[in-house]
């Protein structure tokens, strides 16, 4: 297990973070995370110069960067080729290019399991409607996580199942779901496995090959601490070719004669021509910027702080949802008084940042425990245990 950051570790990190000041206390990392300067400053300088000279000519300045070196920092971060990367705008585009490339038969099950995100329940429900497949609903077992025994007693027939879907970290709590256990029963059976890792990729230690998933979707703006509007999608080298893009374009495919078309290789098929050069710049310099402060180290922080959190939250009143064996950095809590609306503007006002948590992005799973909405506090590797502290003040004193 990685050593957590020191605490002068810790300020160096926060030196480099424009937004790590005394002012504000960020726990809404898992909402939008802060950026290092240097990921600003990437991004910043190539706006500037598409200003300057012209978009066109200046991405053709930085094309070794956005064609291979982002890619290569990504497959360096979860441990796949790099033409196992496509470029996504975010989390959502990602899941759906996959998630609508997996073939899927009338009558066949979606397996998922109550802590999926909303859009992708979404997602189900449309398949529901197009395809006529079925949504195959694995509960929780005693610890919060996919019950990986109905899971594997729902793969016995595998040729009734399109695909099994998991969110690695839910949107609405602290859990960290079995992925490569999932992969495992999911590998043996033959069947695709997409996996959201929107809320992991950045703060757990990703390798995509000991998880075995199919396709990957994960987000540059949460734990990554890139910009918004980036994020990317991995698509095993094996799966390349059984899944097919529902939309490509003509950069994502080859218009090679009048009536016909060609994939691009590997995963590039999912992306369409326009993006943003500058975000794309500079999620490859947030992934940089994780891999020297090393993952394993930011999550074995990560860990550490939001435990920390959860305690001294339960000590002060407060009533902690998080499920789980392993937990991760999102903290989720209800005040015994106030609505979760209410508790976050009050604590904005005392210049601490969290979020809520709604039915609508995690419905399954707040139904099945009855849960209200609740507050979203989430730490990263740039939060303090004085922060972490003056945060729970905040709580016990509205
Ligand atoms: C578990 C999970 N999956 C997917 C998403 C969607 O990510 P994005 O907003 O980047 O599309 C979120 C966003 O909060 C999430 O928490």
């Amino acid at each position: 297990m990685a050593l957590a950051f020191t605490t002068d570790e810790i300020h160096a990190i926060r030196s480099t973070t424009p937004g790590c000041t005394d002012d504000l206390i960020h726990l809404n990392h898992a909402g939008s995370s802060l950026p290092d300067q240097r990921v600003l400053d990437v991004q910043i300088d190539h706006l500037r110069r598409e200003a300057a000279i012209g978009g066109y000519e200046a991405a053709a300045e930085v094309a070794e960067q956005t064609q291979g070196e982002v890619y290569a920092s990504i497959g360096r971060l979860i441990g796949c080729g790099v033409h196992e990367v496509a470029r996504m705008e975010h989390a959502t585009a990602a899941w759906n290019a996959a998630f609508w490339a997996i073939p899927k038969r009338p009558g066949q099950r979606i397996i998922t399991h109550d802590h999926d995100y909303g859009a992708n329940w979404i997602a189900f429900l449309r398949a529901v409607e197009v395809h006529g497949v079925v949504i195959d609903r694995i509960p929780s077992d005693a610890h919060g996580q996919i019950d990986l025994e109905r899971l594997a007693a729902a793969l016995e027939d595998p040729d009734d199942v399109a695909l099994v879907s998991l969110a690695w970290v839910p949107t609405s709590g602290g859990l960290v779901n079995p992925a490569a256990a999932v992969g495992a029963l999911t590998r043996s059976a033959g069947v695709p496995f997409l996996l959201d890792a929107c809320q992991a990729v950045g703060h757990l230690d990703v390798d995509v090959e000991a998880i075995g998933c199919d396709a990957m979707s994960a987000t540059g703006r949460k734990y990554l601490r890139g910009p918004r509007g980036t994020g990317f999608l991995y698509v095993r080298d094996d799966s390349i070719e059984r899944l097919v893009p529902a939309q490509p374009d003509h950069h994502g495919a080859d218009w090679t004669a009048i009536d016909g078309y060609e994939f691009a290789d590997g995963a590039r098929r999912y992306e369409y021509w326009e993006y943003s050069h500058a975000g794309w710049l500079a999620l490859g310099a947030a992934v940089d910027v994780a891999l020297e402060l090393g993952v394993d180290r930011i999550q074995a922080t990560v860990a550490q702080r939001a435990s920390q959190l959860r305690d001294q939250l339960i000590a002060s009143s407060m009533t902690v949802h998080d499920e789980g064996i392993a937990k991760c950095g999102i903290v989720t809590m209800s005040h015994p008084r106030l609505d979760a609306i209410d508790v976050v503007a009050r604590l904005r006002a005392t210049g601490v940042n969290a979020s809520s948590t709604f039915a609508g992005s995690a419905r399954a799973d707040m139904e099945a425990r009855d849960l209200p909405p609740m507050v979203r506090l989430s730490v990263h590797c740039t939060t303090t245990v004085d922060e972490v502290e003056r945060a729970v003040a905040a709580v016990a004193s509205l």
